[in-house]
């Protein structure tokens, strides 16, 4: 497709004599149609030129050579030069494009880059609870998204499978094992088993000692201690496995925090090695005080058994060395900020390349808000997640009973909004923001949600369908569709990629969701001011034609969020 910026960017640089790129960064988007589809503020040159912005702007304008079948009209506003684009000619791009291609939107802007993504990542024998939701949600679309975008992409389940919980499990275990059936029921069982030995915990210290030292035995490798260990994981697994299956999620790696056991020795010798590894407490730490960074990162506890951040810092030179990452990306929620800045600042002492330091990226949310408010398994309150989807699934599917009673499939059908809405809803607004998990809001139909996308895109396929399908591309004139709808949904259209490029650029997939809402809305006005199925067949063909592509970029968007879209609902 024509790229409209970088003609711009061209011709300005031409001008001014600056770089192209700079140029095209600092290209806005105008507010209001009238200041027409481009502006370039001239605000910041002031200085540098000795002019002020509007005497920049007029002079660029003056000066700019471009091709007027392109951009139609150039204007000053203030500072700014304000760019028009040929809409006829918009429209044709974004025919030709949606109809020769599948991936519309996909590039290869990421080809030869590698990005680990490591995400949902819950723990063995405890619930799966609603923030690991919310990591496997936005993970996933984040994956989706990059690898859309050309890049190599690695999805990793970073399990909690290690750590002092499992002595407390073991020790749990040990004491009232064959009072809890663990069989059948494993996590709640050996949930119910963690609140008990959490308790006692807190009552008898010589219980704690004992719990730390099942750890420190679980790392030496004593069998029975591994038995249950491995008993609990696979448990745990089955278990997880269940709301992976709902959701469809897929991992290209399920290395846990006990595939680093091995690798830690390593960590320690490079860090004891740095000089910068200290003793404090009988513990080893690094201090990053000088680092500005108030709480040390613990690298052995006393009892000599190693820490969630060595293993963190064992996984980054694994990872390096493996997967050879540009960015490595770990998504949680915002209460492990300090650990992943402490493990960042920690882990530019293993002589890596500065690549891979420079990579390292946290991807921090915000907590679910649920009406009961924050869930914590420690104090054993958590919702269990396959209960909530399902919950999600059947109250979809009372929604549909009631709106639509002859659809066919609708098992499969409520499933796919149920699900859609809860991921949509994760999504929705920017991660750092707390979440709130309300039914009614997410499912509402009519509102911004999973479920108004998907019955919007279902829209588009009865329009089609009524049409006796996808007209032509040669019966389809783009000289019909210069009403204002049709063009908001052109540029929308149109700005499709440049969504992605910026999900990738701030790891936000709120942005594609916001843009779906704005893609879905507009579509609705569209809809609303113009009728579709008409005598005049050169018109209507025009409109099917718009109203397909709005569905392919609906669906092509809602599926790198990870929904599925019903055709039918
Ligand atoms: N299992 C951890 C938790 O539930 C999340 C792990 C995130 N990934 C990592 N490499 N530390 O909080």
């Amino acid at each position: 497709m024509i790229d409209f910026k970088e003609i711009i960017a061209n011709a300005i640089s031409n001008v001014l004599q600056l770089d192209v790129n700079e140029i095209k960064m600092s290209i806005e988007k105008p507010k209001g149609a009238d200041n027409g589809d481009y502006a370039y503020p001239c605000f910041r040159l002031a200085k540098t030129l000795k002019k002020s912005p509007q005497m920049i702007a007029e002079e660029i304008k003056g000066k700019i050579d471009l091709d007027k079948n392109q951009i139609i009209k150039v204007e000053t506003v203030g500072g700014y030069v304000n760019f028009f684009v040929n809409k006829e000619l918009l429209a044709k791009e974004v025919i030709s494009e949606i109809s020769s291609q599948q991936q519309y939107g996909s590039s290869k802007i990421g080809n030869g880059k590698n990005i680990v993504i490591d995400y949902s990542a819950p723990n063995i024998a405890k619930q799966f609870h609603i923030g690991h939701l919310r990591s496997t949600v936005i993970g996933a679309a984040l994956y989706n998204i990059y690898k859309y975008l050309g890049y190599n992409v690695t999805g990793i389940n970073h399990l909690g499978d290690y750590g002092t919980q499992f002595g407390k499990l073991i020790e749990g275990y040990k004491l009232w094992g064959d009072e809890y059936d663990i069989d059948s029921n494993p996590i709640d069982e050996l949930n119910k088993i963690y609140i008990r030995i959490n308790q006692a915990c807190k009552e008898d210290e010589q219980i704690l000692e004992n719990c730390r030292n099942n750890f420190k035995k679980l790392e030496d490798g004593d069998p029975y201690c591994l038995e249950l260990w491995n008993k609990f994981k696979d448990l745990s697994l089955k278990e997880f496995q269940k709301v992976y299956d709902i959701l469809g999620s897929k991992f290209d790696s399920w290395n846990g925090e006990a595939f680093y056991s091995d690798k830690m020795p390593e960590v320690i010798e490079i860090l004891e090695k740095s000089g910068k590894l200290t003793e404090s407490q009988g513990a080893r730490i690094i201090d990053l005080e000088d680092k500005g960074i108030n709480t040390p990162c613990i690298i052995e506890k006393s009892n000599g058994s190693t820490t969630y951040a060595t293993r963190d810092l064992a996984a980054i030179m694994y990872r390096a060395r493996n997967y050879d990452f540009d960015k490595a990306l770990y998504v949680t929620s915002y209460e492990q900020v300090l650990h992943f800045k402490q493990v960042f600042e920690v882990a530019k002492l293993l002589g890596l390349d500065e690549k891979y330091t420079n990579g390292l990226e946290h991807i921090s949310f915000g907590m679910v808000l649920l009406p009961t408010g924050k869930m914590s398994t420690r104090e054993g309150t958590s919702v269990k997640l396959n209960d909530l989807l399902d919950e999600a699934i059947s109250r979809a599917k009372a929604i549909i009973e009631q709106k639509n009673p002859d659809l066919q499939n609708k098992e499969d059908v409520a499933k796919k909004v149920g699900v859609g809405a809860v991921i949509f809803n994760d999504l929705f607004n920017s991660r750092v923001k707390d979440e709130i998990f309300d039914w009614d809001t997410m499912l509402n139909f009519q509102g911004e949600t999973g479920p108004y996308v998907q019955y919007t895109y279902v829209r588009t396929k009865s329009v089609i369908e009524k049409a006796g399908g996808v007209p032509n591309i040669l019966d389809v004139d783009p000289k019909l569709l210069q009403d204002e709808y049709s063009i908001r949904l052109f540029k929308l259209i149109y700005g499709f990629e440049d969504i992605l490029l910026q999900v990738t650029d701030k790891n936000e997939p709120s942005i594609l969701s916001r843009y779906l809402i704005d893609l879905a809305k507009t579509y609705s006005n569209f809809y609303n001011e113009n009728k579709i199925i008409l005598d005049d067949k050169s018109l209507q063909n025009a409109r099917v034609f718009l109203t397909y592509a709005v569905g392919q970029v609906l669906k092509n968007g809602a599926e790198l969020l990870g929904m599925q879209m019903p055709e039918k609902m």
